[in-house]
């Protein structure tokens, strides 16, 4: 980390995700004083708008419960200033460049004669990650201090196209200055998988196909794609969440012992570990898109109006994968996600193997160590117990470790929050290195592909339903069982 004063651009300031992350996120560092201390935000954006009008927009996302944390907002809106233009103009960036420096002459301690720190947050639609990346590499990388650059998937759609954008991106950044989010890495349970696995010694010693028979990978939620169809039909939930959000904790659940903590270290294993995945082929993968709901009071996946009456995208898939290494070769990775499920979730759950000559007089429940993601963040793990008492029966019990109960109050940080704060610090170890990005692609774009071209059709499934029964049918192929399946 720097001591320098720090410029955080946000371009794309008025959309979405700026609105509900970047600048939420920005205002948590800021209150925990956890923003290097002279930081300046600059935020860009097409259209034009008084600090007032970004400031009434911003608001509505950022919570402030206690009157503190409203006299901390005023003065966060103090560092924050807004100009507009277009992405891809020269008049505009250089601007934006005169505005920068003025802010940062501002800031700058008289004295000292340090040089400025710049941060490039991109909450940009994709089609314009190119321009203003040439832009910013044209107009505003004379600062003398670091100049990072923070980008966030769609990376492409398929191998080609990511490798594109990844050319163009490495036309004006080193990889060293680029920071590529995969926001299910900033999250607490996922951060704590390393811990998990390497701090403690029981998992490393089972963590294998001797051990192991499956792991099943789950995201669910309790909602549909309305009103962002349009971004939505154009990727599907593989791209929107399987290739990217899943495959990062599969890579962390099956990778070895990184040398050390470095991000070098910890990638170079993610890398290795996605290199021994054959790609997947249509017969690998279960897909599905949400019809209206059963009481008829929502609507399906095609009613949207953002989205062509005959789309074939799938809204849910669950996919089969394979570790051709000597640690899990024959063990199933089998990953789920859909939209319009019944309820929120996101979870690891290890099934290990049956237990081996059983003496009891009944079936034996596999153990599993399941790390409940979110909501309510719990690492458990599920073995037999005798049942109290003078009965001789056996019961599947819980050592179970609820972050509520265990940790109290204690606030959990979102993950933009931690991301940034990484960004800040220097750290890559959270963010998605271009060969893993390429691998990831190489495993998932045949596959694609091929749905694409022989126009699979997703099979129904109502909306707050479980999704397709197919899905239950292939885990309970691969030797997995589910709550509903025992
Ligand atoms: C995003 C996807 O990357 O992740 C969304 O584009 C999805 O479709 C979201 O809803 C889920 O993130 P979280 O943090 O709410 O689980």
């Amino acid at each position: 980390a720097s001591n320098n004063p720090t410029t955080v651009f946000v371009f794309g300031a008025s959309g979405d995700l700026a609105k509900k992350k970047t600048f939420p996120a920005l205002f948590a560092l800021f209150r925990s004083n956890l923003l290097p201390t002279h930081t300046r935000i600059v935020g860009y954006a097409r259209s034009a708008m008084t600090p007032a009008e970004l400031r009434e927009r911003l608001s509505k996302f950022i919570r402030t419960p206690t009157d503190q944390d409203k006299k901390t907002l005023d003065e966060f809106f103090k560092i924050i200033s807004y100009v507009h233009g277009q992405y891809d103009s020269d008049e505009d960036v250089i601007k934006l460049a005169k505005a920068a420096a003025e802010v940062e002459k501002k800031c700058a301690q008289p004295s000292s004669d340090c040089a400025t720190d710049r941060v490039f947050y991109l909450a940009l639609p994709p089609s314009v990650f190119i321009p203003i990346s040439q832009q910013i590499k044209r107009h505003l990388t004379d600062n003398a201090g670091y100049k990072r650059l923070i980008v966030e998937k769609p990376f492409g759609k398929d191998l080609a196209s990511s490798t594109e954008l990844a050319d163009a991106l490495a036309a004006n950044f080193a990889e060293s200055e680029i920071y590529r989010i995969d926001h299910y890495l900033g999250k607490e349970m996922v951060k704590n998988l390393l811990i998990l696995r390497f701090a403690n010694v029981f998992f490393g010693a089972v963590w294998n196909r001797q051990f192991i028979n499956n792991v099943q990978i789950t995201f669910k939620e309790p909602f549909g794609v309305e009103g962002r169809g349009g971004y939505f039909d154009e990727y599907g939930i593989i791209r929107d969440v399987m290739q990217n959000h899943l495959m990062q904790i599969l890579a962390i659940v099956a990778m070895d012992r990184p040398v050390d903590l470095s991000a070098e270290a910890i990638r170079d294993e993610k890398v290795k570990v996605l290199k021994s995945i054959p790609h997947l082929t249509v017969h690998d993968v279960i897909v599905g898109q949400y019809t209206r709901s059963g009481d008829g009071k929502v609507v399906g996946y095609l009613e949207l109006d953002d989205v062509p009456k005959d789309s074939i995208t799938p809204t849910f898939a669950q996919a089969v994968l394979h570790i051709k290494n000597e640690r899990w070769d024959g063990v199933p990775f089998i990953l789920k996600c859909g939209k319009a499920m019944p309820d929120r979730k996101a979870e690891i759950r290890i099934q290990f193997q049956d237990v081996a000559g059983n003496i009891f007089p009944h079936d034996l429940a596999r153990n599993e160590l399941v790390i409940r993601v979110q909501p309510d963040e719990a690492v458990y793990i599920k073995l037999m117990n005798k049942k109290p008492g003078l009965s001789t029966e056996t019961v599947i019990s819980e050592l179970d470790l609820s972050y509520k109960q265990r940790y109290g109050g204690d606030y959990i940080p979102d993950a933009y929050e931690a991301l940034i704060l990484d960004v800040l610090r220097g750290d890559h170890a959270n963010f998605v290195r271009s060969d893993e990005l390429d691998v990831a692609w190489r495993i998932f774009t045949p596959m694609l592909h091929e749905l694409e071209r022989a126009k699979h059709k997703p099979e129904p499934y109502e909306f707050g339903s479980r999704g397709p029964s197919s899905a239950d049918e292939q885990l309970k192929r691969h030797g997995g069982f589910t709550r509903h399946s025992q």
